[in-house]
């Protein structure tokens, strides 16, 4: 039944973001960065995946949690 876990079983990190894949992964080149610091989302709450927009400040408050996102730099 999806949304019941297993005693022991882990936790998903993704809940929503392009579950249709069997593994999201992203290639972004460096040199195509548009500003000059890009924050990229790693709580998976982003509406902008995989940049982030700021969702993980909710997830933060309401878990307790204290993920950010990984900021590029040119
Ligand atoms: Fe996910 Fe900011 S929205 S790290």
């Amino acid at each position: 039944v999806k949304g019941i876990r297993a005693e022991g079983t882990p936790a998903t990190i993704n809940p929503s973001i392009r579950k249709n894949e069997e593994k999201v992964v992203d290639n972004v080149p460096i040199a195509e960065l548009s500003k000059p610091i890009t924050p990229y989302c790693r709580c998976w709450r982003s509406q902008t995946f995989p940049l982030c927009d700021g969702s993980h400040v909710k997830h933060n408050k309401a878990t307790g949690d204290n993920v950010g996102p990984l900021l590029l730099k040119k």
